[in-house]
């Protein structure tokens, strides 16, 4: 029986032999050269761009070069065990696709399609609270798979507690709790092109589908300066109709005036910067589901969330989006592991692109990783399908690449991986 690598190797050479190229490409920068091809310069600049210089975007790349593997030779690799544990689950393999935001930009389907082809591959998915679609919808298009709920933590805590209560009854089985976000970074990118998808009725599905916030009342002051769409900014007015067009035919039916207002109440309750830790008793009163961290960073940050009695923790730094000039997410990973001790699953993201990026981060230390823009260009490629490319090639690179380090398990993996460089890991 082939490896799961050699398999799919296997299949792309022989597709070669008809004279077909994979329409995904496996190399990580001809991925993201294909992805921005096909976009309009709005999706690719949200999608692909990072905060300011976009120096951190850099740096978590730049840090995986920091760890050279060391490959063990004459260890009987033949059968290999890319399986994990997670709250409860066996997962065939250590990654699950992210939270990524306002997915209609890349592909019509959207979560939809994301969520279907991680359910396929038997992988978890995280809905965004900035889905295209309701996370009931996206729950449906998960099916029996495991599912977990991103929440921004909004200025409203009933709308925190509809939320989570919908994500409860909808079989989503952990929340992540986004940190880094309590206001977007400064991202030149989308700001030169004046271009944010919310106001436009983009990514705000979980908004628009809530009972609470219908109800919602806003005043005035907290709601910020926002022109109504108007003939002569064409290409915004013909989106904001689109959004209004696909609300219209969803369940709650909606006009041109109730969107542009619903847009308006969205922006003034979406942010939150007064959070402290002492608001996080409150939210394991509001759920019985475990709840996941996601943007801590510093070791001390890990110990108080293990004092929170949290049970899970994403060292991220959100792909670069937010802070620009911070510190590379992977050199922060090893810290907060040593902090946590294996007392509550430690997730990574930011950067990861290949198999041996994951072999390398669960080496340092995290149970399982987050694939983040690589899936975002599948699916702009070639929707479903290529998300499920993205995670095929994801998962037949970290086959041999373990295989060939030496390794039989995911679970053997640690920092043996590097030891013998002389690198500062080893
Ligand atoms: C376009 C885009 C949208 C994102 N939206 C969200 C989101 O809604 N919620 C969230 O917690 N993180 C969001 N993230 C951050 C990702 O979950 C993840 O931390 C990041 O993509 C990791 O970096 P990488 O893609 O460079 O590996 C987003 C990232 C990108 C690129």
């Amino acid at each position: 029986m082939p490896s799961l690598g050699r398999h799919r190797q296997t299949k792309i050479y022989a597709d070669g032999l008809l004279g077909r190229r994979p329409a995904v490409p496996t190399a990580p920068a001809a991925l993201e050269a294909a992805a921005k091809k096909k976009l309009d310069a709005s999706s690719a600049a949200y999608f692909l761009g990072g905060a300011g210089a976009e120096r951190t975007m850099a740096e978590n790349r730049a840090a995986f070069d920091r760890y050279p593997i060391v490959q063990r030779m004459l260890r009987n690799v033949s059968s290999r065990d890319l399986s994990i544990e997670l709250f409860g689950r066996t997962l065939p393999l250590p990654f699950l696709l992210g939270p990524i935001g306002v997915l209609e930009m890349a592909h019509r389907e959207a979560d939809l399609a994301a969520a279907r082809a991680a359910s396929a591959a038997g992988i978890g998915f995280v809905t965004s609270n900035q889905a295209s679609y309701p996370m009931e919808a996206v729950a449906d298009a998960v099916g029996s798979g495991p599912r977990w709920f991103q929440l921004y933590w909004s200025a409203r805590d009933e709308l925190v507690e509809s939320f989570l209560d919908r994500a409860e009854r909808y079989g989503y089985e952990a929340i992540v709790v986004t940190l880094d976000t309590t206001e977007l970074g400064w991202r030149c990118r989308d700001l030169d092109l004046g271009y944010l998808p919310f106001l436009r009725g983009r990514g705000i599905a979980n908004y628009l589908s809530d009972p609470v916030f219908q109800r919602l009342s806003v005043a005035d002051e907290e709601i910020g300066p926002l022109p109504r769409p108007r003939l002569g900014a064409v290409a915004s007015l013909a989106e904001f109709l689109g959004s209004q067009r696909k609300w219209s035919r969803a369940a709650a039916p909606m006009g041109p005036k109730k969107l542009a207002d619903s847009i308006r109440r969205f922006l003034a309750i979406y942010s939150r910067t007064d959070l402290s830790w002492d608001k996080l008793a409150a939210l394991r009163e509001k759920t019985r589901l475990p709840i996941v961290l996601k943007g801590i960073l510093h070791p001390d940050d890990a110990r108080r969330a293990l004092d929170c009695g949290v049970d899970g923790l994403v060292v991220s730094n959100h792909g670069g989006r937010q802070v620009d000039g911070a510190a590379a997410a992977l050199d922060q990973l090893p810290l907060v592991a040593d902090a946590v001790e294996s007392r509550v699953p430690v997730l990574f993201d930011s950067g990861i692109r290949t198999g041996a990026d994951i072999v390398k981060a669960l080496g340092l230390g995290a149970t399982a990783v987050l694939i983040g823009r690589p899936y975002i260009c599948g699916l702009a490629l070639a929707g479903e399908a290529g998300v499920r490319a993205v995670i095929d090639n994801l998962a037949a690179d970290l086959d041999l690449t373990l295989g060939l380090s030496g390794r039989r398990s995911v679970g053997e993996l640690d920092r043996s991986i590097f030891a013998g460089s002389p690198s500062k890991a080893a």
